[in-house]
């Protein structure tokens, strides 16, 4: 979970419960992404990318000027775009030369020689699909595993093409078991150990991915207005607004108004919003931040993530 609430204190605490914790790879620079990796070295961890795109080509100016009066309203100047690439190849050559027992991709696969190079030095790889057609492109590559996403998931929807299909996350399992034998995955709205027992029965799944589940534990990141508004907020929704990509998030103001002029532009939005979304959380403020959440943010439970795999364990009788 990119963005603060990811930290490798959380990561730790679910590989050490038996989980599979993960780093949020995306959206820090080459040393900060190091530290973090090498902080959670001794357990069995795996970590994610963002896989870079080429500019979309949409109107960010306009939106920008849209946007003039909230960052009025917020006192602040608009962020500039720092890095497009989020330093891919950078993060990608460090991990190959110091490798990690597992590594993720969002947005894309990587490509079937990258696949290979990761195999090479005893890494395992895994890609976020939200379409049947993603996962055929990821099972070609060569990867080993599939992160199935239903539109039910908090945070960015993993779709190559950036679009925000509808499919359940039930009917989206059963397409991709259609096309790719690979080890599924199940994420989107998934909240104890209830919630995965008949994807697990079934033969839907062979796991489950969780997110927002985890947002108001003690070792997450998450910031303090986000954490309030997980059981305050009524609703959820999918917007482009904060970022330029579909993603699911707490409704507030900042979505109503914005969501039906932004454009497809990511990660341009993203640093354009970057300043007025520091600001509102500093002030505590929700109508301004991203506050990124699935469609089960209503029952998540402020306990160590220790503690809440150890009831799912429970739940699921193993
Ligand atoms: C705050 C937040 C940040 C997220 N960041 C990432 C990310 O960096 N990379 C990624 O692949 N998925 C990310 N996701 C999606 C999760 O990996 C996962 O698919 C999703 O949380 C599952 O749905 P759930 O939130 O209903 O449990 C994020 C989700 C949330 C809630």
């Amino acid at each position: 979970m990119a963005g603060g609430p990811s930290t490798p204190e959380l990561a730790r605490a679910v590989s050490e419960a038996g989980g599979l914790g993960m780093i949020a790879g995306a959206l820090l620079t080459p040393e900060g992404f190091a530290a973090q990796v090498d902080s959670i070295r001794g357990v069995t961890f795996g970590v994610n990318l963002f896989l870079p795109e080429e500019p979309s080509g949409a109107d960010v100016q306009s939106y920008a000027q849209h946007l003039a009066p909230w960052f009025e309203r917020f006192d602040i100047e608009p962020g500039e775009l720092v890095r497009r690439d989020d330093y891919y190849a950078e993060k990608f050559a460090w991990l190959l030369a110091h490798p990690v027992p597992m590594v993720s991709s969002t947005f894309a696969t990587f490509d079937a020689d990258e696949v290979a190079r990761l195999h090479a030095v005893g890494t395992e790889v895994w890609a976020t699909v939200a379409t049947a057609s993603d996962a055929s492109v990821a099972t070609a590559n060569g990867v080993d595993a599939l992160v199935v996403q239903g539109p039910e998931a908090g945070g960015h929807r993993g779709t190559f093409d950036g679009s925000a299909p509808e499919q359940p996350l039930t009917e989206l399992l059963a397409a991709v078991r259609e096309i790719s034998e690979l080890p599924r995955v199940a994420a989107g709205g998934l909240m104890d150990g209830n919630d995965i027992v008949p994807l697990l029965d079934s033969g839907a799944a062979h796991a489950a991915q969780f997110g927002t589940a985890f947002l108001n534990t003690p070792e997450a990141g998450t910031k303090p207005i986000h954490r309030q508004q997980l059981t305050l907020a009524s609703d959820t929704a999918v917007t482009r607004a904060f970022s330029g990509r579909p993603a699911r998030g707490l409704v507030n103001d900042f979505m109503r108004e914005n969501s039906a002029v932004a454009p497809a532009a990511f990660p341009d939005l993203h640093y354009l919003t970057a300043p007025l979304r520091a600001k509102a959380a500093a002030i505590g403020d929700p109508s301004a931040l991203s506050m990124w959440a699935g469609t089960g943010h209503r029952r998540v439970q402020a306990m160590p993530a220790a503690e809440l795999i150890a009831e799912w364990a429970r739940q699921l009788g193993r």
